[in-house]
């Protein structure tokens, strides 16, 4: 993919994913998103921002070959997980599996006076408030959706104690904040009723823990390195686990090929990073790695993720955005589950990847040549000045902007 022309990559991505040519149209600046639908999706509109798309490959997702559009600002993320993803292809490319869509909503209810109680009289009540809620959703119940169940904690606060009611909600193909939010404005007086106090907050938790992706994949040995690269990476990763300061940037890792495909289908990305971090806190209470890598028995590197993936295919700009319409139908699925299996393995391999580099060479010989691409192109290298220019920064270990003017500027002597 890498020397093909942009038309030539169109051509081979459409011709292997089996979409219309036509798919790729609005991909391209002049047919995106237009003013007039940004001046609908936000308020104050002055204009959109471009951002490249590049199509991740090698995934093997559930047995299927897909290619994956990721949107990202980030030199050498889509190169760096389409090379993971091509080391678990003898070892059956990445397994998913997701739970039910289920989403939830609170409702915060203060100035309780038996907590308890009112914890009972709403658990009671439980059906009441289901299909109160249900009634604000046909069309979710109708495709199979609505809520699952209820559930009430009681939290203590530096103030009260509050009663928190919880809306369990099949979801179904959406990201389901809309739907939920609904729900849980709707029940807030009858519950603010039942339970004898006064309810306050009615959102959506990002907390989306019942709504849980999985992913598995197996990286072989010899692709990667060897034995002791093996050996080096369940090491670097295992840092990540113990210590919070590792975690946090090992996380940012898998997030950049998680939001990268998040954003390139117009999904929110903030819920999904927010469900994710939340996520990443374990059951003694301290932030820590979303992923765990082992050695198997034949000394291959198995590598495992799970996360909430609160994404859908229905509403939001995943239905208005052109560009996250096409690249939605680029990847060829037709559910939520699908798409948010797809955003795991693409997370795994981005980690493994990084990962990798951090136990070997290092992260920046690698990112340092692209970089170096950028630093060529804004100093106003073009066509075969750019590798040319690249080459010359990198072998002369200096990536500056003043570099890259001064071997223009020979080169240009030279023709
Ligand atoms: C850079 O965008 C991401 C990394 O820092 C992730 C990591 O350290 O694992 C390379």
């Amino acid at each position: 993919m890498k020397d093909l022309s942009i038309d030539e990559r169109r051509a081979r991505v459409a011709d292997a994913m089996g979409v219309r040519a036509g798919v790729f149209e609005a991909l391209s600046p002049e047919h995106g998103l237009t003013l007039e639908q940004a001046d609908h999706m936000v308020e104050n509109v002055v204009g959109v921002l471009g951002l490249p798309v590049g199509i991740a490959t090698n995934f093997v997702v559930n047995g299927r070959e897909v290619l994956v559009p990721m949107a990202t600002e980030e030199p050498s993320v889509v190169a760096a997980a389409s090379n993971l993803a091509r080391m678990t292809r003898d070892h059956g490319g990445f397994v998913a599996s997701a739970t039910a869509p289920l989403m939830q909503a609170q409702v915060q209810v203060l100035d309780v006076a038996d907590p308890a109680g009112a914890r009972v009289r709403l658990l009671s009540a439980a059906e009441e408030l289901v299909a109160l809620a249900n009634e604000q959703d046909p069309a979710l119940v109708r495709f199979g959706g609505g809520v699952r169940d209820i559930a009430v904690r009681l939290v203590p606060s530096s103030r009260q104690t509050y009663v928190v009611l919880h809306l369990v909600v099949d979801v179904r193909d959406a990201m389901g904040a809309n739907a939920v939010n609904t729900m849980a404005e709707a029940i807030a007086p009858r519950v603010a009723e039942i339970a004898r106090g006064r309810t306050l907050l009615r959102i959506l938790t990002n907390k989306a823990d019942l709504r849980l992706t999985r992913v598995a994949a197996t990286f072989d040995a010899a692709m990667l390195g060897g034995p002791d690269v093996v050996e080096n990476m369940v090491d670097a990763a295992e840092l990540a686990v113990a210590d919070p300061y590792r975690a946090a940037t090992h996380n940012k890792g898998i997030m950049n090929g998680i939001t990268a495909v998040v954003l390139a289908t117009g999904n929110d990305t903030r819920a999904v990073e927010a469900g994710a971090h939340s996520h990443a806190v374990g059951p003694e209470g301290r932030y820590t790695s979303m992923s765990r890598f082992e050695k198997d028995t034949d000394g291959n590197l198995v590598g495992t993720l799970e996360l909430p993936m609160p994404v859908g295919l229905v509403g939001g700009a995943t239905k208005v955005h052109p560009v996250a319409q096409a690249n939605v139908e680029l990847l060829g699925v037709h559910t939520a589950s699908e798409l948010a299996q797809i955003i795991m393995a693409v997370g795994l391999a981005q980690n493994a990847a990084a990962v990798r580099a951090l136990a070997t060479e290092g992260i920046q010989r690698g990112h340092m040549s692209l970089h170096a691409r950028n630093v060529a192109v804004t100093a106003g290298a073009v066509g075969a000045e750019v590798d040319a220019v690249v080459a010359r920064m990198v072998e002369a270990r200096s990536v500056r902007a003043e570099t890259a003017e001064e071997v223009l500027a020979q080169l240009r002597g030279r023709s």
